[in-house]
């Protein structure tokens, strides 16, 4: 019998979310309209923070909050060295600089004692990525900052429900931002927020994504705005999901239990470590091994998706900065994420892990036949 392919990963979507979408589309409420508002209302009630304003896309929300915090030509962020590229491009966009720092080895978050040797007198945020769904070091990163008169812009795309010494990330920076893609904690297809507790900066927000104005049916507008804003289908989609997120984060704790388990004889797969101040909430499942390309294209032959980690961003062809980023390095050459959908079965995960050990069975023979 054909076995079937096991996705690397795929969003949990139901009747729940249909029926909130047919709810909408009843009521002719397409664009933004009272479940935006409502989603944006629990948004920010699960953060702890005063204002969640709806965005396209985590990428614009990124922007929107650097915008809103006054960062732009002149202007230095600091960004890690390992993420997805939309952290940089945002800043880029901005009209600043982003500058580079590495990640720590353990968690692949942005490393506390490497940021403060790349502060200039230019510098004029920080901006953590808690990676993997893994919080990165709030607490030396909020210090580091306030020593040196920075902002701060957490990009928690990949950290809904992820918490720091029992507070919710996003909820530290100046400006935090969310995504909701697909692939996320919690989707509404292409989504995202920007969170923050300044009424100001949320006022910039509200009138950079809406045309430069602070609401719609008003003509007037006294800058020059942009449409990012957030639909009621995707709010809807997002209100259903809140509602299952407690259950998201049970399974994605389940299946991270599980992989570790039944790879926990496996000397030459090691996990990533968990720091002990955070609650993770694992986004992605990753493992550390010696050759991840040639594991990869030997689970892709028994229908098991994997995919490699981020290519560090100074060696990006649209970057291609000199530095010395050892530890991005190391996680580019070493991780590989595993099917990590929440959908996965206890069958199928024990299946992705024996096929890893027989790749490590196939390799040791091959090696001693030499
Ligand atoms: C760390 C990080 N930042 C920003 C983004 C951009 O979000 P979006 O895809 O919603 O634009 C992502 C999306 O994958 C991400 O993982």
């Amino acid at each position: 019998m054909k076995r079937k392919i096991i996705p690397q990963i795929e969003p949990y979507i139901g009747k729940e979310e249909i029926k909130e979408v047919i709810e909408s589309i009843k009521a002719k409420w397409i664009s933004g309209g009272p479940k935006l508002k409502k989603f944006q209302e629990k948004i920010a009630k699960l953060f702890c923070v005063k204002h969640a304003i709806g965005v396209c896309n985590g990428t614009q929300a990124l922007y929107v909050g650097l915008k809103a915090l006054g960062i732009g030509k002149g202007d230095e962020v600091i960004v890690p060295n390992f993420t997805f590229i939309a952290s940089a491009n945002a800043v880029v966009w901005a009209g600043a600089k982003p500058v580079f720092v590495d990640v720590e080895k353990s968690t692949f978050n942005i490393d506390p004692q490497k940021i403060e040797k790349a502060i200039t007198k230019r510098t004029k945020a920080i901006m953590p990525v808690h990676i993997y769904g893994q919080a990165a070091k709030m607490s030396e990163i909020m210090r580091i900052a306030r020593r040196n008169k920075l902002l701060v812009i957490e990009d928690a795309a990949q950290g809904v429900g992820v918490k720091y010494k029992g507070k919710p990330v996003g909820s530290f920076g100046d400006v935090s931002c969310l995504s909701f893609y697909a692939d996320k904690i919690l989707t509404t297809g292409e989504g995202g927020m920007v969170l923050t507790n300044n009424d100001e900066i949320a006022k910039r927000c509200i009138i950079l994504l809406n045309q430069g104005r602070t609401s719609r049916g008003w003509y007037i507008h006294e800058h020059i705005g942009y449409n990012f804003r957030m639909t009621d289908l995707q709010a809807a989609v997002g209100l259903a999901q809140l509602k299952k997120l407690p259950q998201l984060i049970k399974k994605r704790k389940r299946i991270e239990k599980l992989y570790r388990k039944y790879l926990a004889d496996v000397d030459e797969v090691k996990f990533p470590y968990i720091d002990p101040d955070g609650f993770n909430v694992p986004f992605r499942i990753t493992i550390l091994v010696e050759e991840p390309q040639a594991l990869m294209e030997f689970l892709d032959k028994k229908g098991i998706k994997t995919a490699r980690s981020f290519y560090p961003l100074n060696m990006q062809p649209c970057y291609k900065i000199k530095g010395d980023f050892p530890n991005s390095l190391y996680a580019y050459k070493h991780l590989l994420r595993l099917p990590s959908g929440v959908n996965l079965k206890e069958t199928e995960i024990k299946y992705i892990c024996q096929e890893i050990k027989n790749f490590f069975k196939k390799n040791v023979s091959k090696a001693t036949s030499k």
